[in-house]
């Protein structure tokens, strides 16, 4: 049995003013995570991450589908599948009159733990927050808070651990004092599921991955397999002036570098003569292997028909 199950989940809100089409968060989205993976689920802001979690989460329903959390329906069977759930917020929500520890507490009461200190002390050592536990909620800034966030949905030990951009706004040691972590608790068989903007994190942790745009599943797939399947290199160089449109179409542009996907001796060769035709100086290149982020583009770049097929 899958740790989680989405069978054919949509979900649509209202059009707000009249005449304003409805819009399609979700299209038929249909995935299984099996128990013990850790599994990246990637998109573009706006792309239906946030809303598959709330739905998972019980937060939200679904316009048509549903959700199972080892066999247990999210609607049908709600406490059920909470239990065996953490789930780490992309928003900041936190009640401003508990002390760090007063929290962890109140969520192990809310489920039913009891004599949870030792896991609470591990919770707050494992996440640098030892020396927070006796402050309040309201005095911590916006990376420990988070650091609680994750505390909190950790506190009963879910099976299933659901992170929604924990990193975001997280600075660099917390970062892998987190990722070590919560490879610890996978490596002891908890199933993860997480979204991130940083495609780098997503390479490394996770093993498979599903891409979303506009509510639709563009990709699910094995990440070795992802890179594989990748355009083959990335011919990278620096540049003063602006790209050709040809070129500029299908560059990754990060301020000076310019990237280019490059799938033999040929297209490189081709590409730095329209460069140096069009009077262009390029300083410092090389060539590398395809990285996530170029899969990323490459997938979501892809034309999509009208009904929503990949062309
Ligand atoms: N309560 C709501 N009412 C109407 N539209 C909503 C609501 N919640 C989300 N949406 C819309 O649903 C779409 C998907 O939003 P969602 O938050 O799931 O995206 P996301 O992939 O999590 O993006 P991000 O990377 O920015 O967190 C967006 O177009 C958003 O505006
Ligand atoms: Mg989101």
């Amino acid at each position: 049995m899958p740790a989680l199950s989405f069978q054919s989940v949509s979900k649509t809100y209202p059009s707000r003013s009249a005449g304003a089409p409805a819009l399609h968060a979700l299209k038929q989205v249909s995935l299984e995570v099996q128990e013990g993976e850790f599994f990246g689920l990637l998109g573009p802001n706006g792309a239906g991450k946030t809303t598959l979690i709330s739905i998972l989460a019980g937060l939200s329903r679904p316009t048509t589908g549903r959700v199972l959390v080892h066999g247990h329906d999210v609607q049908t069977d709600y406490a059920a599948a909470r239990r065996l759930l953490g789930v780490v917020p992309q928003e900041l929500v936190f009640d401003p009159f508990f002390t760090v520890r007063e929290s962890l507490r109140i969520q192990s009461g809310y489920f039913g733990v009891k004599h949870n200190d030792a896991w609470i002390d591990e919770l707050l050592d494992s996440l640098g927050l030892a020396d927070k536990a006796g402050s309040n909620m309201r005095q911590l800034s916006g990376g420990m808070k988070r650091r609680v966030l994750v505390a909190q949905a950790l506190v009963h030990k879910p099976r299933v651990i659901v992170l929604d951009e924990p990193t975001a706004g997280v600075d660099v040691e917390l970062r892998q004092t987190l990722w070590a972590f919560i490879a610890k608790l996978n490596k002891q068989g908890h199933t993860v599921l997480l979204t991130t903007h940083y495609l780098e994190e997503a390479e490394a942790l996770c093993g498979r991955i599903a891409m979303l745009k506009n509510g639709q599943l563009l990709a699910l797939e094995r990440t070795s397999d992802l890179l594989r399947s990748a355009t083959s290199q990335v011919l990278r160089f620096k540049l003063d002036g602006d790209l050709p449109p040809a070129v500029a179409a299908i560059a990754r542009v990060t301020g000076r570098i310019v990237q280019l996907p490059v799938h033999n001796a040929v297209e490189i060769e081709n590409h730095l003569t329209t460069l140096r035709t069009a009077g262009l100086v390029v300083e410092d290149v090389e060539i590398r292997q395809a990285d996530l982020e170029d899969v990323f583009l490459e997938v979501m770049n892809r034309k999509q028909t009208a009904s929503g097929a990949l062309a």
